[in-house]
């Protein structure tokens, strides 16, 4: 069993395949931590326990004058004892006093995993190994009681953390932070690992060496955002992608997180993750309790390249849900970057018959079909068709979409208000926004007010009508800006500092109604891009807009630092046009179309206007997608060249079997005389033999992996000149070994 409990020690044991995670209770109180990482079979607590230490800070015991709990590996420490690192909750009673010491109670231990209300959370499926640890922790004087629940993948090597506040007492107790998990390691020595960015520009890697004190990264824009991804991991200096100790540290939420690590004064760090406590508190009230959302944790001893697999694995297969899930995604044209506002039916038609003869299937209705909304300035929240463009309305159009016999996708950004709108001319308060101040646009926009019933009730009608009359088969839910001036005029003086969680608990809510009521729809969550990627939304939606930017090379670098958490298949990647419309860069259709295909795969340009040779390479593409797509989105991703440190950007990937391998290598800037390059394979069956499927050359899994692919045996590509090249091998696994040895 995964969980394990010496009770006579009361030492909690939650292993997987290869790691454990080990707590204890010291000295009959306090929930403590001794150990994460690499399997052990055997301990001695007393030597795993590092909290001794002469240091001048307050002590609980009087016989025992090294003991201190500024040193004390907590799981989870509170606010306003003596341990002054940075606490995983902070409480504010009636009487003013602060101070919450949690002491261990109890514990239970569940099959399975419990459902987190009205969170998003990953899940057990009947006949998986998973476990769920329950302990109760609690201070009686204040009738604060807390349960932090650990949940034990045994066979993917995961674990996750959250936890329910409840209170006891008869009187209101105000949470000002709640966060979801808090780690102590007892050393310093590792790199910190997060994804920062901008808007088109999401998800860069930065690894930079811990130092003492606090660093974070976060949120407090209202949703997870471009600048910072709900993910950090720590690694040992000599972590490569290949080798060595990675944890990582994975936020199922959508809107304002922190996630750091502390160093403290005698070298150890303690990692936490949680909601932001930055505009957050939380009135709890008797008898109610708060419940956190998770942190998924990963450990590997094999670096950062089986971490991720780690993450993208249980993402793929035990957060995301739906029909979708494991089923290969239609090949899409968006309209977007074709038209953008400037369409109507015929010309939506036109390139519908277009996409038909290149093989495509789904074509998805972008921005501006609703209200009169001609450019970004009004009509938000009016859910229903401009009969100037769309004469026969959205219903006509889908279904002379269906008759070309593709499917028919929709843009809706259900959470946004334009002041121009009919919505907003009937309900001005609906909007978030501070009384007898003018509400501050952005994009001429404003965000609803999620916190409050009607409001989603609202949106669920709105987007659930168009839905059902019209037989949708995709949304693209969008999500364009960020909240600012936090006020909801549904609530009173007292729930102002709540608006953020609430604002995700009502969308969370939204999403739930919608996507329930329409199982059979493929569902996008998009953020002026990628600004809300993050495990969240991919337990509603399973694929998510990575970015605006569309250029092929800025997307090797997007996708690349993307999947240091999250796996391709949830991506959206689209082929547009050149001069790309955001770096104004040329790429090759082969580039672009190799990228993308990594993806969830789709065009973003007005096919109508493809030349002949064009025509044929598109279908080319479209054709090589629907092969690949029979095994890549479960494939095994391995990161082979990294982009940011170098000319080239490689990855493979191996499917679930092992016969099946494709290999992409982008090579960014041609120059005179290049030395040879090689990419070395990975993941790949000693002893095996694969046959390139371009060129018929058959290598051993050996020569691939340890002599190296040389990038100019490319067979697809004989024009290997200029910038931003791409090579794309695929392999297949040969059934015997068939290379000849010269001596035979
Ligand atoms: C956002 C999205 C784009 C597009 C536009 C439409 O920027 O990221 O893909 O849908 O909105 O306004």
């Amino acid at each position: 069993m995964a969980v394990r409990i010496d009770d006579q020690n009361l030492i909690f044991y939650l292993e997987t395949e290869h790691t454990s995670y080990i707590m204890q209770v010291v000295k009959g109180k306090y929930l403590c931590h001794l150990y994460w990482g690499k399997k052990l079979t055997k301990i001695y607590p007393e030597r795993l326990l590092s909290f001794h230490g002469l240091c001048c800070s307050a002590n609980p015991d009087e016989t025992d004058k090294t003991y201190t709990l500024d040193l004390l590996p907590q799981e989870y420490p509170t606010q306003g004892a003596a341990d002054y690192r940075r606490a995983a909750l902070e409480t504010e009673y009636a009487d003013g006093s602060i101070l919450t010491e949690l002491f261990y109670e109890s514990y239970r231990v569940i099959k399975g995993k419990p459902l987190l209300k009205e969170l998003p959370a990953t899940y057990a499926e009947e006949g998986d190994d998973v476990w769920t640890l329950e302990i109760t922790c609690a201070d009686r004087r204040t009738g604060l009681e807390v349960k932090l629940s650990y949940s034990v993948f045994s066979q993917m090597d995961v674990l996750t953390r959250s936890v329910c506040i409840i209170n006891r007492s008869s009187a209101r107790v105000v949470l000002n932070k709640a966060y979801s998990a808090s780690v102590d390691f007892n050393s310093d020595s590792f790199d910190m690992l997060t994804l920062n960015g901008a808007w088109g520009r999401e998800r860069y890697p930065e690894r930079v060496k811990l130092r003492r004190g606090n660093q974070t990264i976060g949120s407090v824009r209202g949703a997870s955002s471009h600048q910072e991804n709900p993910f950090i991991a720590l690694l040992r200096e000599d972590t490569t992608e290949k080798t060595g100790d990675a944890y990582g540290f994975s936020f199922v939420y959508s809107g304002n997180f922190i996630a750091g690590v502390e160093v403290d004064q005698s070298a150890a760090s303690r990692a936490y993750m949680g909601i932001h406590e930055d505009l957050f508190q939380w009135n709890l009230e008797p008898g109610s309790c708060f419940q956190t959302p998770e942190t998924v944790m990963v450990y590997t001893d094999r670096g950062l390249g089986e971490l991720s697999r780690i993450y993208h694995r249980i993402y793929r297969r035990r957060l995301c849900r739906g029909k979708y899930r494991d089923a290969g995604r239609p090949v899409l044209v968006n309209n977007w970057e074709g038209t953008y506002f400037d369409f109507n039916q015929k010309k939506i038609l036109a390139i519908a018959d277009k996409a038909a003869e290149l093989g495509i299937e789904m074509l998805v209705l972008d921005d501006g079909w609703f209200g009169k909304r001609d450019d970004d300035t009004s009509s938000l929240g009016d859910w229903y068709a401009d009969q100037r463009k769309l004469p026969d309305g959205i219903t006509g159009l889908a279904k002379a979409v269906h008759l070309r016999g593709l499917k028919f996708g929709l843009w809706f950004e259900p959470e946004m208000i334009s002041k121009d709108s009919n919505l907003y001319r009937q309900h001005p308060d609906w909007c978030i926004h501070v009384p007898g101040r003018e509400p501050m646009e952005c994009r001429n926009q404003m965000v609803l007010d999620l916190s409050r019933g009607e409001v989603c009730s609202y949106v669920i009608d709105a987007v659930s009508q168009i839905l059902d009359s019209a037989g949708i088969d995709y949304v693209k839910w969008d999500m364009n800006r960020h909240i600012t001036e936090y006020y909801s005029a549904g609530r009173g003086s007292s729930g102002q500092s709540e608006l953020c969680h609430r604002y995700m608990l009502g969308l969370y809510h939204v999403m739930d109604e919608i996507i329930s009521g329409h199982p059979d729809v493929l569902f996008e969550s998009c953020s002026s891009g990628g600004g809300r990627f993050d495990p969240g939304m991919l337990y509603y939606m399973p694929q998510i807009w990575t970015s605006d930017d569309t250029d092929a090379a800025e997307r090797v670098y997007i996708q690349y630092g993307t999947s240091y958490a999250y796996p391709f298949c949830t991506m959206g990647a689209h082929v547009s046009t050149v001069p790309n419309h955001q770096v104004h860069r040329v790429t090759p259709w082969k580039t672009r179309g190799d990228v993308a295909m990594t993806g969830a795969f789709g065009y973003e340009l007005d096919l109508t206007g493809l030349t002949a040779m064009e025509t044929n390479v598109v279908k080319k593409q479209v054709q090589r997608y629907k092969r690949l797509r029979m095994w890549l989105p479960a494939a095994d991703l391995y990161r082979l060249e990294n982009p940011f440190c170098g000319n080239y950007g490689a990855w493979m990937f191996v499917s679930e079997s092992g016969n099946q391998c494709l290999v992409n290598c982008i090579r960014m800037m041609e120059r005179a005389n290049m030395p040879e390059k090689r990419i070395f394979l990975q993941g790949l069956k000693e002893g095996c033999s694969y046959r390139c499927v371009e060129t018929g050359n058959c290598y051993s899994a050996e020569e691939l992996m340890y002599a190296g692919l040389r990038v100019s045996e490319d067979g697809e590509n004989p024009d290997m000149r200029g910038d931003f090249v791409s090579f794309t091998w695929s392999f297949e696994k040969m059934m015997k070994r068939k290379i000849r040895r010269t001596n035979e």
